[in-house]
């Protein structure tokens, strides 16, 4: 996470030339749904292919996907629309090679350029990714895991791979990253200068997220839109950093699985603000880092019914109490993480009401958006924050996805970590 970082409210994605690269492994029809979600985020694309890519998916599914021509020939008679490897140079923003096969890590790896895509990674002015998928046990073979620290060392970027479910039907380390990944390591090439590893093996997270509902009876509640997305995309990123995570999560787990986070993290489902307190403090020993991005419901109701309330009425009078302060409660009690993290949704004087959060409530940093700003907020795949620590930290992060966010928050909490094991 960079300091002091210029503040756009445009997506950091909108107008950018991404090239997608794609290499020959089963994973490759996945990058289709990648071209597409670039180009809804306002990103223009173009899609090398290598030849043995071509195999596993058409090029013609591609360039009707990227409304660009698609190229993989190195040798094929130059057009006006097509790009050579070093006139990619001047089109692209970042490179992602997705999937990368163990065949292309590790020709990369050796400098060897004899396709179109080798070649334009070796011209390449922007920076370059790769997110390996490939079976487990080729993963795990020194000569791949050798390349990729060798390319980790040189600068290139790696998203995943993931432990999961591989195309063979075995399950183990080698999947392709899910799509909020993906884009995430795009966005991030986009606006860090170099790529920095999040560690957090061997760290214990716990993570709120989603909304409460506070039951007036069986069928009524307060509360509020929040889909839960922050939260997910937190623990997803958190567990990939190697994390052993737990999210306590007003929103169900089938909501995060549906928005393809999930696989690498516990998620014990609560219902109410106070529930939430209970299922955080039964967790909270060992933990390292805590969380709060869950849109806690402020009121519950001081009567409630067992059975459904009959309309007749006209006018119905509530009494309503506050609901306990968890994130306070964590930063205050005697077990209290090495990092407490809290998130502000406001509506108006945003950085103001976050600094007064940050301090009353002793947290180490604050997360503050805008709930009135577009694609900021509830529901929504994207947020522009501000992130503010005690010690007088603070970044202005452009518009992003949550993921990405989620990656720079976990950023500056490895960074903090890292400096009080010191
Ligand atoms: C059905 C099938 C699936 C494959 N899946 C993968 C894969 O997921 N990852 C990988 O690294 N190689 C995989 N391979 C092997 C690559 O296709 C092979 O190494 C090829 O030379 C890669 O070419 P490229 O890197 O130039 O695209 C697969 C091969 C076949 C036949």
């Amino acid at each position: 996470m960079t300091q002091e970082t210029d503040t756009t409210k445009q997506d950091v994605l909108a107008g950018r030339n991404i090239l997608l690269s794609v290499t020959g492994g089963i994973a490759a029809y996945k990058s289709c749904s990648i071209v597409t979600a670039l180009r809804k985020r306002g990103a223009s694309v173009r899609v090398v292919m290598t030849e043995n890519a071509t195999r596993f998916v058409s090029p013609m599914t591609f360039s009707a996907l990227s409304g660009a021509p698609v190229q993989w020939n190195m040798w094929a008679e130059r057009t006006d629309e097509a790009l050579s490897h070093i006139s990619l140079q001047d089109y692209a923003d970042a490179m992602l090679v997705c999937p990368a096969t163990a065949n292309v890590i590790s020709k990369v790896a050796c400098g060897i350029a004899d396709d179109l895509m080798t070649a334009a990674i070796m011209a390449a002015t922007y920076p370059v990714g790769f997110a390996p998928a490939m079976n487990a046990h080729m993963w795990e073979k020194p000569a791949v895991q050798e390349n990729v620290a060798l390319l980790r060392q040189r600068g290139y970027w790696f998203v995943g791979p993931e432990y999961g479910r591989l195309a063979s039907g075995a399950v183990g380390g080698g999947r392709l990253s899910g799509q909020s990944a993906l884009l995430a390591c795009i966005e991030r090439m986009l606006v860090e200068e170099k790529p920095r590893d999040i560690d957090l093996t061997g760290c214990r997270v716990l993570i709120t997220g989603g909304p409460t509902r506070e039951f007036m009876d069986p069928v009524r509640f307060l509360g509020n839109p929040s889909s839960g997305k922050m939260g997910f995309a937190l623990a997803d990123a958190a567990a990939s950093s190697g994390a052993q995570v737990t999210l306590v999560s007003g929103a169900p787990a089938s909501a995060g699985e549906a928005l393809g986070f999930g696989g690498g993290f516990e998620v014990v489902e609560v219902t109410s603000a106070a529930e939430m307190l209970e299922a955080v403090r039964n967790r909270l020993d060992d933990v390292d880092v805590f969380i709060g991005a869950a849109a806690v419901a402020d009121y519950s109701f001081v009567q409630t019914s067992a059975e459904k309330l009959k309309k007749s009425a006209e006018t119905l009078h509530v009494e309503l109490q506050k609901t306990p302060d968890i994130i306070r409660s964590v930063s205050e009690s005697p077990q209290r993480p090495t990092i407490v993290v809290g998130f502000a949704a406001e509506s108006h004087d945003v950085l103001a009401n976050a600094e007064g959060k940050l301090k009353a409530k002793g947290l180490d940093l604050i997360v503050a958006n805008s709930l009135l700003e577009p694609g900021s907020g509830f529901g929504t795949d994207t947020n522009r924050v501000t992130v503010l620590g005690a010690d007088g930290f603070r970044s202005d992060l452009p518009l992003m996805s949550k993921y990405a966010v989620a990656v720079a928050v976990l950023e500056e909490v490895a960074r903090r970590l890292e400096k009080s094991s010191r």
